[in-house]
Protein backbone atom coordinates (compact mmCIF):
# COMPACT_ATOMS: atom_id res chain seq x y z
CA UNK A 1 0.00 0.00 0.00
CA UNK A 2 1.45 3.17 -1.12
CA UNK A 3 0.19 4.80 2.05
CA UNK A 4 2.38 2.94 4.35
CA UNK A 5 5.38 3.43 1.97
CA UNK A 6 5.07 6.82 2.80
CA UNK A 7 4.80 6.27 6.34
CA UNK A 8 8.03 3.89 6.76
CA UNK A 9 10.04 6.83 4.22
CA UNK A 10 8.15 9.62 6.75
CA UNK A 11 10.24 8.51 9.82
CA UNK A 12 13.63 8.67 7.86
CA UNK A 13 13.42 11.23 5.02
CA UNK A 14 13.30 14.96 5.56
CA UNK A 15 10.73 17.14 5.67
CA UNK A 16 9.42 18.30 2.66
CA UNK A 17 7.22 20.96 1.38
CA UNK A 18 4.87 20.21 -1.33
CA UNK A 19 6.75 21.80 -4.64
CA UNK A 20 3.90 23.52 -6.54
CA UNK A 21 4.60 24.74 -9.65
CA UNK A 22 5.30 28.12 -10.76
CA UNK A 23 2.63 30.37 -12.67
CA UNK A 24 4.91 33.14 -14.09
CA UNK A 25 1.66 34.95 -15.22
CA UNK A 26 0.23 35.26 -12.42
CA UNK A 27 1.25 38.25 -10.16
CA UNK A 28 3.14 37.34 -6.69
CA UNK A 29 0.21 38.22 -4.37
CA UNK A 30 -1.82 35.85 -6.41
CA UNK A 31 0.45 33.33 -6.68
CA UNK A 32 0.97 33.73 -2.61
CA UNK A 33 -2.80 33.19 -2.02
CA UNK A 34 -2.80 30.13 -4.19
CA UNK A 35 -0.08 28.64 -2.53
CA UNK A 36 -1.62 29.10 0.93
CA UNK A 37 -5.07 27.84 -0.22
CA UNK A 38 -3.40 25.12 -1.47
CA UNK A 39 -1.42 24.21 1.36
CA UNK A 40 -4.62 24.53 3.52
CA UNK A 41 -6.45 22.14 0.97
CA UNK A 42 -3.67 19.46 1.79
CA UNK A 43 -3.78 19.82 5.64
CA UNK A 44 -7.82 19.91 5.80
CA UNK A 45 -7.68 16.80 3.85
CA UNK A 46 -5.57 15.08 5.87
CA UNK A 47 -7.32 16.36 9.08
CA UNK A 48 -10.99 16.21 7.92
CA UNK A 49 -10.53 12.50 6.37
CA UNK A 50 -9.33 9.87 8.13
CA UNK A 51 -5.83 8.92 7.10
CA UNK A 52 -7.34 5.49 5.29
CA UNK A 53 -9.52 7.16 2.89
CA UNK A 54 -6.19 8.71 0.89
CA UNK A 55 -8.47 8.91 -2.08
CA UNK A 56 -9.17 12.26 -0.83
CA UNK A 57 -6.15 13.53 -1.22
CA UNK A 58 -5.57 12.10 -4.90
CA UNK A 59 -8.18 14.65 -6.20
CA UNK A 60 -6.00 17.00 -5.32
CA UNK A 61 -2.44 15.52 -6.75
CA UNK A 62 -1.02 12.47 -5.48
CA UNK A 63 2.81 14.21 -5.17
CA UNK A 64 1.03 16.38 -3.29
CA UNK A 65 -0.24 14.35 -0.81
CA UNK A 66 2.98 12.01 -1.13
CA UNK A 67 4.74 14.90 0.19
CA UNK A 68 2.77 16.21 2.77
CA UNK A 69 2.75 12.89 4.73
CA UNK A 70 6.29 12.50 4.36
CA UNK A 71 6.42 16.17 6.29
CA UNK A 72 2.96 15.66 8.61
CA UNK A 73 3.93 13.86 11.72
CA UNK A 74 4.04 9.86 10.93
CA UNK A 75 1.81 8.35 12.84
CA UNK A 76 -0.72 11.07 11.81
CA UNK A 77 -0.94 10.18 8.28
CA UNK A 78 -0.62 6.15 8.46
CA UNK A 79 -2.77 4.92 6.32
CA UNK A 80 -4.88 1.75 8.09
CA UNK A 81 -4.61 -1.32 5.74
CA UNK A 82 -7.51 -2.88 4.63
CA UNK A 83 -7.10 -5.40 7.19
CA UNK A 84 -7.05 -3.24 9.76
CA UNK A 85 -9.48 -0.67 8.59
CA UNK A 86 -11.87 -4.21 8.41
CA UNK A 87 -11.40 -5.21 11.56
CA UNK A 88 -11.35 -1.64 13.77
CA UNK A 89 -14.79 -1.24 11.94
CA UNK A 90 -16.19 -4.49 13.47
CA UNK A 91 -14.54 -3.72 16.58
CA UNK A 92 -15.91 -0.30 16.68
CA UNK A 93 -19.34 -1.76 16.04
CA UNK A 94 -19.48 -4.48 18.68
CA UNK A 95 -18.22 -1.88 21.29
CA UNK A 96 -20.64 0.87 19.78
CA UNK A 97 -23.83 -1.73 19.85
CA UNK A 98 -26.04 -2.10 23.61
CA UNK A 99 -24.91 -4.67 25.41
CA UNK A 100 -27.30 -8.35 25.19
CA UNK A 101 -29.88 -7.72 28.38
CA UNK A 102 -30.14 -11.01 30.09
CA UNK A 103 -32.79 -11.68 32.41
CA UNK A 104 -30.41 -13.95 34.32
CA UNK A 105 -26.93 -12.56 34.04
CA UNK A 106 -24.40 -14.76 34.99
CA UNK A 107 -20.37 -14.66 35.79
CA UNK A 108 -18.52 -16.40 33.61
CA UNK A 109 -15.48 -18.12 36.01
CA UNK A 110 -12.90 -19.53 33.37
CA UNK A 111 -10.39 -21.79 34.98
CA UNK A 112 -6.72 -22.23 33.04
CA UNK A 113 -5.20 -24.76 35.08
CA UNK A 114 -2.91 -27.92 34.05
CA UNK A 115 -4.89 -30.51 35.78
CA UNK A 116 -6.25 -31.05 39.04
CA UNK A 117 -7.77 -27.45 40.70
CA UNK A 118 -6.53 -27.48 44.73
CA UNK A 119 -9.04 -24.91 46.05
CA UNK A 120 -12.19 -25.90 44.54
CA UNK A 121 -13.31 -27.07 48.15
CA UNK A 122 -12.95 -23.54 48.43
CA UNK A 123 -14.55 -22.28 45.40
CA UNK A 124 -17.31 -24.72 46.35
CA UNK A 125 -18.11 -22.90 49.58
CA UNK A 126 -17.66 -19.25 47.56
CA UNK A 127 -20.04 -20.71 44.85
CA UNK A 128 -22.47 -22.51 47.54
CA UNK A 129 -26.16 -20.67 47.51
CA UNK A 130 -25.53 -18.62 43.87
CA UNK A 131 -26.84 -20.95 41.67
CA UNK A 132 -28.02 -19.91 38.22
CA UNK A 133 -25.97 -16.40 39.07
CA UNK A 134 -22.21 -18.20 37.69
CA UNK A 135 -21.09 -20.70 35.22
CA UNK A 136 -17.96 -22.62 35.29
CA UNK A 137 -15.48 -23.74 33.13
CA UNK A 138 -11.75 -25.37 33.16
CA UNK A 139 -9.26 -25.62 30.69
CA UNK A 140 -6.92 -28.55 31.86
CA UNK A 141 -3.95 -28.50 29.95
CA UNK A 142 -2.33 -31.49 31.31
CA UNK A 143 -4.15 -33.87 33.11
CA UNK A 144 -8.13 -34.44 33.69
CA UNK A 145 -8.72 -33.37 36.97
CA UNK A 146 -10.59 -35.27 39.82
CA UNK A 147 -13.23 -33.00 41.24
CA UNK A 148 -14.63 -32.48 44.93
CA UNK A 149 -17.28 -30.18 43.70
CA UNK A 150 -20.41 -30.33 41.88
CA UNK A 151 -19.89 -27.01 40.79
CA UNK A 152 -16.65 -28.47 38.48
CA UNK A 153 -18.12 -31.73 37.21
CA UNK A 154 -18.44 -31.57 33.60
CA UNK A 155 -16.82 -28.55 33.16
CA UNK A 156 -13.61 -29.18 31.39
CA UNK A 157 -13.73 -27.64 27.73
CA UNK A 158 -11.67 -29.10 25.48
CA UNK A 159 -8.18 -28.33 25.74
CA UNK A 160 -5.26 -28.30 24.42
CA UNK A 161 -0.66 -28.18 25.64
CA UNK A 162 -0.24 -24.82 27.17
CA UNK A 163 3.72 -23.76 27.32
CA UNK A 164 4.89 -21.26 29.75
CA UNK A 165 5.05 -17.85 28.03
CA UNK A 166 4.44 -19.00 24.84
CA UNK A 167 1.33 -17.93 22.20
CA UNK A 168 -0.49 -21.34 23.29
CA UNK A 169 -1.55 -19.75 26.76
CA UNK A 170 -3.52 -16.50 24.85
CA UNK A 171 -4.85 -19.92 22.63
CA UNK A 172 -6.01 -21.26 25.89
CA UNK A 173 -7.88 -17.83 27.33
CA UNK A 174 -9.28 -17.69 23.98
CA UNK A 175 -10.70 -21.16 23.99
CA UNK A 176 -12.28 -20.29 27.27
CA UNK A 177 -13.66 -17.43 26.90
CA UNK A 178 -15.53 -18.76 23.35
CA UNK A 179 -16.74 -21.63 25.31
CA UNK A 180 -18.23 -19.46 27.82
CA UNK A 181 -19.50 -17.13 25.01
CA UNK A 182 -21.82 -19.36 24.21
CA UNK A 183 -24.34 -19.26 26.91
CA UNK A 184 -26.26 -15.87 25.88
CA UNK A 185 -26.40 -15.33 30.12
CA UNK A 186 -22.77 -14.71 30.89
CA UNK A 187 -22.21 -11.00 31.14
CA UNK A 188 -18.58 -10.88 32.39
CA UNK A 189 -15.76 -13.14 32.54
CA UNK A 190 -13.02 -14.06 34.59
CA UNK A 191 -10.15 -15.89 34.11
CA UNK A 192 -8.23 -17.73 37.09
CA UNK A 193 -5.45 -20.42 37.94
CA UNK A 194 -5.60 -23.33 39.99
CA UNK A 195 -3.52 -21.09 42.66
CA UNK A 196 -6.15 -18.29 42.84
CA UNK A 197 -8.73 -18.07 45.84
CA UNK A 198 -11.09 -15.83 45.90
CA UNK A 199 -11.15 -12.55 48.75
CA UNK A 200 -15.02 -11.74 49.00
CA UNK A 201 -18.12 -13.47 49.22
CA UNK A 202 -19.66 -14.07 46.12
CA UNK A 203 -22.14 -11.05 46.35
CA UNK A 204 -19.10 -8.80 46.65
CA UNK A 205 -17.79 -10.07 43.35
CA UNK A 206 -20.81 -10.77 41.73
CA UNK A 207 -21.95 -7.04 42.30
CA UNK A 208 -18.29 -5.66 41.87
CA UNK A 209 -18.09 -7.25 38.40
CA UNK A 210 -21.86 -7.18 36.74
CA UNK A 211 -21.94 -3.69 37.71
CA UNK A 212 -19.10 -2.41 36.83
CA UNK A 213 -18.11 0.16 33.37
CA UNK A 214 -14.61 -1.42 32.59
CA UNK A 215 -13.03 -4.77 31.83
CA UNK A 216 -10.35 -5.06 34.72
CA UNK A 217 -7.46 -5.63 32.32
CA UNK A 218 -3.90 -4.73 33.80
CA UNK A 219 -2.43 -2.21 31.27
CA UNK A 220 0.76 0.33 31.66
CA UNK A 221 3.48 1.36 29.82
CA UNK A 222 7.16 0.24 30.71
CA UNK A 223 10.17 1.57 28.68
CA UNK A 224 12.29 -0.86 30.23
CA UNK A 225 13.39 -3.83 28.88
CA UNK A 226 11.05 -6.00 30.25
CA UNK A 227 8.28 -3.68 28.69
CA UNK A 228 8.96 -2.21 25.16
CA UNK A 229 12.23 -3.99 25.07
CA UNK A 230 10.41 -6.83 24.10
CA UNK A 231 8.98 -4.95 21.09
CA UNK A 232 9.99 -6.05 17.53
CA UNK A 233 9.74 -4.18 14.52
CA UNK A 234 8.15 -6.97 12.61
CA UNK A 235 5.17 -5.83 13.96
CA UNK A 236 4.67 -2.94 11.78
CA UNK A 237 2.82 -1.64 10.82
CA UNK A 238 -0.26 -2.49 13.19
CA UNK A 239 1.28 -2.30 16.10
CA UNK A 240 3.47 0.51 16.98
CA UNK A 241 6.34 0.61 19.75
CA UNK A 242 4.67 3.48 21.31
CA UNK A 243 1.11 1.22 21.57
CA UNK A 244 3.02 -1.77 23.27
CA UNK A 245 1.59 -2.16 26.66
CA UNK A 246 2.41 -4.85 29.20
CA UNK A 247 -0.12 -5.88 32.37
CA UNK A 248 -0.59 -9.01 34.30
CA UNK A 249 -2.44 -11.88 32.49
CA UNK A 250 -5.31 -12.55 34.65
CA UNK A 251 -8.33 -10.20 33.72
CA UNK A 252 -12.28 -9.83 34.46
CA UNK A 253 -13.56 -8.37 31.21
CA UNK A 254 -17.39 -7.51 29.90
CA UNK A 255 -19.05 -9.21 27.47
CA UNK A 256 -18.60 -6.80 24.73
CA UNK A 257 -14.77 -7.16 25.53
CA UNK A 258 -14.81 -10.61 24.81
CA UNK A 259 -16.36 -10.71 21.65
CA UNK A 260 -13.96 -8.14 20.24
CA UNK A 261 -10.93 -11.05 21.33
CA UNK A 262 -12.58 -13.39 19.05
CA UNK A 263 -13.54 -11.00 16.54
CA UNK A 264 -9.66 -10.20 15.92
CA UNK A 265 -7.30 -12.37 14.24
CA UNK A 266 -5.20 -9.20 13.13
CA UNK A 267 -3.75 -8.07 15.92
CA UNK A 268 -3.42 -11.76 17.46
CA UNK A 269 -1.77 -12.86 14.61
CA UNK A 270 1.01 -10.33 14.52
CA UNK A 271 1.85 -11.09 18.45
CA UNK A 272 1.64 -14.87 17.91
CA UNK A 273 4.36 -14.08 15.18
CA UNK A 274 6.41 -11.80 16.80
CA UNK A 275 5.91 -12.07 20.63
CA UNK A 276 7.35 -15.66 21.51
CA UNK A 277 10.09 -16.79 23.58
CA UNK A 278 13.66 -16.79 21.84
CA UNK A 279 13.40 -14.87 18.90
CA UNK A 280 16.10 -13.03 16.89
CA UNK A 281 18.61 -11.02 19.17
CA UNK A 282 17.86 -13.19 21.81
CA UNK A 283 15.20 -11.26 22.69
CA UNK A 284 12.14 -12.94 24.87
CA UNK A 285 8.23 -11.60 24.38
CA UNK A 286 5.41 -13.21 26.04
CA UNK A 287 2.19 -12.90 24.70
CA UNK A 288 0.03 -13.43 27.65
CA UNK A 289 1.35 -10.57 29.27
CA UNK A 290 1.53 -7.85 26.02
CA UNK A 291 -1.32 -9.07 23.63
CA UNK A 292 -4.48 -7.92 25.59
CA UNK A 293 -3.11 -4.86 26.83
CA UNK A 294 -1.74 -3.84 23.60
CA UNK A 295 -4.77 -4.46 21.98
CA UNK A 296 -7.24 -2.81 24.53
CA UNK A 297 -4.79 -0.01 25.00
CA UNK A 298 -4.98 0.64 20.86
CA UNK A 299 -9.08 0.03 20.69
CA UNK A 300 -10.53 0.93 23.26
CA UNK A 301 -8.38 2.35 26.38
CA UNK A 302 -11.36 4.08 28.07
CA UNK A 303 -12.68 0.73 28.73
CA UNK A 304 -9.99 -0.80 30.97
CA UNK A 305 -9.13 -0.35 34.21
CA UNK A 306 -5.49 -0.91 34.56
CA UNK A 307 -4.74 -3.17 37.32
CA UNK A 308 -5.67 -6.86 37.75
CA UNK A 309 -8.00 -7.72 40.22
CA UNK A 310 -6.24 -10.38 41.02
CA UNK A 311 -3.80 -10.09 44.01
CA UNK A 312 -0.01 -11.48 43.80
CA UNK A 313 2.71 -10.01 46.25
CA UNK A 314 5.94 -9.49 44.37
CA UNK A 315 7.67 -8.01 47.51
CA UNK A 316 10.39 -10.84 47.23
CA UNK A 317 11.81 -9.66 44.22
CA UNK A 318 12.52 -13.25 42.64
CA UNK A 319 11.50 -13.78 38.96
CA UNK A 320 8.30 -15.39 40.50
CA UNK A 321 5.66 -13.32 42.59
CA UNK A 322 5.77 -14.61 46.99
CA UNK A 323 3.91 -18.39 47.40
CA UNK A 324 1.77 -18.08 50.40
CA UNK A 325 2.58 -21.07 52.77
CA UNK A 326 0.41 -22.34 54.97
CA UNK A 327 2.21 -20.91 57.76
CA UNK A 328 1.78 -17.06 55.89
CA UNK A 329 -2.46 -17.55 56.10
CA UNK A 330 -3.64 -15.34 58.75
CA UNK A 331 -6.32 -12.98 59.53
CA UNK A 332 -4.14 -10.48 59.71
CA UNK A 333 -2.60 -10.62 55.77
CA UNK A 334 -6.25 -11.52 54.43
CA UNK A 335 -7.46 -8.16 55.68
CA UNK A 336 -4.11 -6.43 54.49
CA UNK A 337 -4.61 -7.98 50.97
CA UNK A 338 -8.42 -6.66 50.98
CA UNK A 339 -7.83 -2.95 52.62
CA UNK A 340 -5.45 -2.22 49.53
CA UNK A 341 -6.78 0.83 47.54
CA UNK A 342 -4.09 1.91 45.41
CA UNK A 343 -2.46 -0.05 42.93
CA UNK A 344 1.50 0.29 41.55
CA UNK A 345 3.02 -0.22 37.96
CA UNK A 346 6.95 -0.18 38.78
CA UNK A 347 9.18 0.31 35.65
CA UNK A 348 11.76 -1.90 34.52
CA UNK A 349 14.64 0.70 32.72
CA UNK A 350 17.23 2.33 35.34
CA UNK A 351 14.62 4.70 36.21
CA UNK A 352 12.28 2.46 38.23
CA UNK A 353 9.59 4.66 37.85
CA UNK A 354 6.92 3.98 40.41
CA UNK A 355 3.53 4.68 39.58
CA UNK A 356 0.53 4.48 41.89
CA UNK A 357 -3.15 5.00 41.07
CA UNK A 358 -5.68 4.69 43.02
CA UNK A 359 -8.20 1.68 41.92
CA UNK A 360 -11.76 3.52 41.15
CA UNK A 361 -14.86 1.58 40.45
CA UNK A 362 -17.27 3.28 38.64
CA UNK A 363 -15.14 6.70 39.58
CA UNK A 364 -15.11 5.79 43.35
CA UNK A 365 -12.10 4.53 45.25
CA UNK A 366 -12.75 1.44 46.23
CA UNK A 367 -10.53 -2.17 47.42
CA UNK A 368 -8.47 -3.14 44.27
CA UNK A 369 -8.53 -6.81 44.75
CA UNK A 370 -11.19 -9.65 44.35
CA UNK A 371 -8.65 -12.48 44.16
CA UNK A 372 -5.32 -13.34 44.98
CA UNK A 373 -2.97 -16.00 43.33
CA UNK A 374 -0.45 -17.66 44.35
CA UNK A 375 -1.49 -19.68 47.06
CA UNK A 376 -0.01 -23.67 47.84
CA UNK A 377 -2.50 -26.24 47.83
CA UNK A 378 -1.36 -26.47 51.75
CA UNK A 379 -3.07 -23.54 52.65
CA UNK A 380 -6.09 -24.88 51.86
CA UNK A 381 -7.47 -25.89 55.64
CA UNK A 382 -6.31 -22.62 56.51
CA UNK A 383 -8.06 -20.74 54.30
CA UNK A 384 -11.43 -23.02 54.16
CA UNK A 385 -11.57 -22.40 58.39
CA UNK A 386 -11.46 -18.60 57.89
CA UNK A 387 -14.33 -18.96 55.94
CA UNK A 388 -16.13 -21.04 57.86
CA UNK A 389 -15.63 -18.73 60.66
CA UNK A 390 -16.68 -15.72 59.23
CA UNK A 391 -19.58 -16.94 57.58
CA UNK A 392 -21.45 -14.67 58.13
CA UNK A 393 -18.88 -11.45 56.56
CA UNK A 394 -17.80 -14.13 54.53
CA UNK A 395 -14.00 -13.00 53.58
CA UNK A 396 -13.34 -9.92 56.03
CA UNK A 397 -9.90 -10.93 55.25
CA UNK A 398 -6.45 -8.76 55.08
CA UNK A 399 -2.53 -8.83 54.63
CA UNK A 400 0.40 -7.37 55.71
CA UNK A 401 3.83 -6.49 56.03
CA UNK A 402 5.33 -3.93 53.80
CA UNK A 403 3.53 -4.02 50.26
CA UNK A 404 5.22 -3.88 47.50
CA UNK A 405 2.96 -4.90 44.71
CA UNK A 406 3.30 -5.04 41.10
CA UNK A 407 0.80 -6.23 39.61
CA UNK A 408 2.82 -7.29 36.09
CA UNK A 409 4.28 -11.31 36.10
CA UNK A 410 8.08 -11.62 35.08
CA UNK A 411 9.44 -8.18 35.51
CA UNK A 412 13.04 -7.97 36.18
CA UNK A 413 12.96 -8.05 40.30
CA UNK A 414 16.20 -5.73 40.77
CA UNK A 415 12.91 -3.08 39.21
CA UNK A 416 11.62 -2.98 42.49
CA UNK A 417 14.58 -2.18 44.94
CA UNK A 418 13.66 1.24 44.93
CA UNK A 419 10.58 0.86 45.85
CA UNK A 420 8.69 2.80 48.93
CA UNK A 421 5.70 0.85 50.03
CA UNK A 422 5.14 2.96 52.72
CA UNK A 423 3.19 4.78 50.26
CA UNK A 424 0.81 2.80 49.06
CA UNK A 425 -2.72 4.04 50.94
CA UNK A 426 -4.97 1.23 52.23
CA UNK A 427 -9.02 1.39 52.00
CA UNK A 428 -10.16 0.93 55.24
CA UNK A 429 -10.77 -2.41 56.29
CA UNK A 430 -14.58 -3.92 55.34
CA UNK A 431 -16.36 -4.45 58.20
CA UNK A 432 -19.69 -5.41 56.52
CA UNK A 433 -21.23 -6.47 53.22
CA UNK A 434 -24.17 -4.10 53.79
CA UNK A 435 -21.38 -0.92 54.39
CA UNK A 436 -20.16 -1.80 50.66
CA UNK A 437 -22.91 -2.23 48.86
CA UNK A 438 -22.12 -1.59 45.12
CA UNK A 439 -25.15 -1.78 43.05
C1 LIG B 1 -6.43 3.46 31.44
O1 LIG B 1 -5.37 4.07 30.76
C2 LIG B 1 -5.75 4.76 29.58
C3 LIG B 1 -4.49 5.31 28.96
O2 LIG B 1 -3.72 4.26 28.47
C4 LIG B 1 -6.72 5.89 29.92
O3 LIG B 1 -7.15 6.51 28.74
C5 LIG B 1 -7.90 5.28 30.64
O4 LIG B 1 -8.77 6.29 31.05
C6 LIG B 1 -7.45 4.50 31.86
N1 LIG B 1 -8.60 3.84 32.48
C7 LIG B 1 -9.13 4.26 33.63
C8 LIG B 1 -10.32 3.53 34.12
O5 LIG B 1 -8.65 5.18 34.26
C1 LIG C 1 -17.21 4.87 34.21
O1 LIG C 1 -17.75 5.67 35.21
C2 LIG C 1 -16.96 6.78 35.60
C3 LIG C 1 -17.67 7.50 36.73
O2 LIG C 1 -18.98 7.76 36.41
C4 LIG C 1 -16.73 7.69 34.40
O3 LIG C 1 -15.88 8.75 34.78
C5 LIG C 1 -16.10 6.88 33.28
O4 LIG C 1 -15.95 7.69 32.12
C6 LIG C 1 -16.94 5.68 32.94
N1 LIG C 1 -16.25 4.88 31.95
C7 LIG C 1 -16.86 4.33 30.91
C8 LIG C 1 -16.01 3.54 29.98
O5 LIG C 1 -18.06 4.45 30.72
C1 LIG D 1 -0.51 -5.99 57.65
O1 LIG D 1 -0.26 -4.60 57.43
C2 LIG D 1 0.38 -3.95 58.54
C3 LIG D 1 0.45 -2.48 58.22
O2 LIG D 1 0.95 -2.24 56.95
C4 LIG D 1 1.76 -4.57 58.79
O3 LIG D 1 2.38 -3.96 59.88
C5 LIG D 1 1.60 -6.07 59.04
O4 LIG D 1 2.84 -6.69 59.16
C6 LIG D 1 0.81 -6.74 57.91
N1 LIG D 1 0.55 -8.14 58.26
C7 LIG D 1 0.77 -9.19 57.43
C8 LIG D 1 0.50 -10.53 57.94
O5 LIG D 1 1.19 -9.06 56.29
C1 LIG E 1 -21.84 1.06 58.36
O1 LIG E 1 -20.84 1.95 58.77
C2 LIG E 1 -21.23 2.91 59.69
C3 LIG E 1 -20.05 3.81 60.00
O2 LIG E 1 -19.35 4.11 58.86
C4 LIG E 1 -21.73 2.24 60.96
O3 LIG E 1 -22.21 3.20 61.89
C5 LIG E 1 -22.84 1.28 60.60
O4 LIG E 1 -23.24 0.56 61.75
C6 LIG E 1 -22.39 0.32 59.53
N1 LIG E 1 -23.49 -0.54 59.13
C7 LIG E 1 -23.43 -1.85 59.18
C8 LIG E 1 -24.63 -2.58 58.68
O5 LIG E 1 -22.45 -2.44 59.57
Amino acid sequence: MKSTQGWRMGTKETPMLPKTRQRSNLKKPTWIIVLVSLVSLFLICAYVYPPQQFAACYVFSYHGCEALQNWLPPALFRGLTDDEFASRVVIRDILNSPPIISLNPKIAFLFLTPGALPFEKLWDKFFQGNEGRFSVYVHASKDKPVHFSRYFINREIRSDTVEWGKISMVDAERRLLANALKDLDNQHFVLLSDSCIPLRSFDFVYNYLMYTNVSFVDCFEDPGPHGSGRYIKYMLPEVEKKDFRKGAQWFTMKRQHAIIIMADSLYFRKFREYCKPGMEGGRNCYSDEHYLPTFFHMLDPTGISNWSVTHVDWSEMKWHPKSYRAQDITMELMRNITSIAENMHVTSDKKRQVKITPCLWNGNERSCYLFARKFLPETLNKLLASVVVKQVVPYRIGCSRRWLLFSSARANPESQASLKPGKVKKWPSVTSMANFSLV
